[in-house]
């Protein structure tokens, strides 16, 4: 039995990884399973959510009742979440957007050769905090992965984004487990979940959202 808080309402959510190609067979990237990013999808669809899931490359299976779009780089999932946020009451950003990308895609293989090779980088838009900066723009919600000072980061984030919540967590607990011990920060302060399954984790956001927007009146 899953309280459909959301039906009537538009999800959107990104996860996973973005691909920064630097030839045909390599890229840069973010070490990131997509999980936290799909349990969140799942649970807002669970909630009656209508949601849409833009993707970088992971190997998960789509939940149930998502709508799934597959991307590869940061700028195609730009390109894909602007195409479709009008009219998303939220957008949960959980993707691990490359920061930078290669200067140059070299149209062939890089060979080996020569004993030192320097990489040209040039930042990616920041997807979620242009969301945010939209004339109507959803309620946000933005991920913090730090390895250290996780309040001080996690609470600067959300001002400077302009974001409703950022949940935070410490890389350490998170990476590709099965379990995370997050914190939610929003305008009230910094609430801790108790370490949990992603699932349970994703349940515990979807229920403070819930109670933010006013769709369920429990305290
Ligand atoms: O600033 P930082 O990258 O640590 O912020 C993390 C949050 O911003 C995450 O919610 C992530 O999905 C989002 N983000 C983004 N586009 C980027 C970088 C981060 O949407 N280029």
């Amino acid at each position: 039995f899953a309280p459909k808080w959301f039906s009537g309402h538009a999800v959107l959510v990104t996860a996973g990884p973005t691909y920064e190609p630097l030839d045909p067979v390599r890229v840069l990237t973010n070490l990131s399973s997509g999980k936290m990013g799909y349990a969140l999808a799942q649970a807002f669809a669970q909630a009656g959510a209508a949601v849409t899931l833009v993707s970088g490359p992971v190997s998960l299976p789509t939940p149930l009742g998502v709508t799934r779009v597959d991307v590869t780089t940061a700028e195609q999932m730009r390109a894909a979440v602007l195409e479709r946020v009008s009219g998303h009451r939220i957008f949960a950003s959980v993707a691990a957007v490359a920061d930078y990308r290669p200067a140059r895609v070299s149209p062939q293989k890089i060979k080996k050769g020569a004993e030192r090779l320097t990489l040209e980088l040039v930042r990616n838009p920041d997807i979620l905090a242009e969301v945010a900066a939209l004339p109507e723009p959803p309620w946000c919600i933005g991920f913090a992965a730090e390895s250290e000072n996780l309040d001080e980061y996690a609470e600067r984030k959300r001002r400077e984004k302009g974001l409703q919540l950022v949940v935070g967590n410490l890389v350490q607990e998170a990476m590709g487990r099965d379990e995370n011990t997050v914190v939610l920060y929003d305008e009230n302060g910094r609430i801790p979940l108790p370490t949990a399954d992603k699932a349970q984790v994703a349940w515990g956001i979807v229920r403070h959202v819930a109670r933010r927007l006013g769709l369920i009146d429990t305290a």
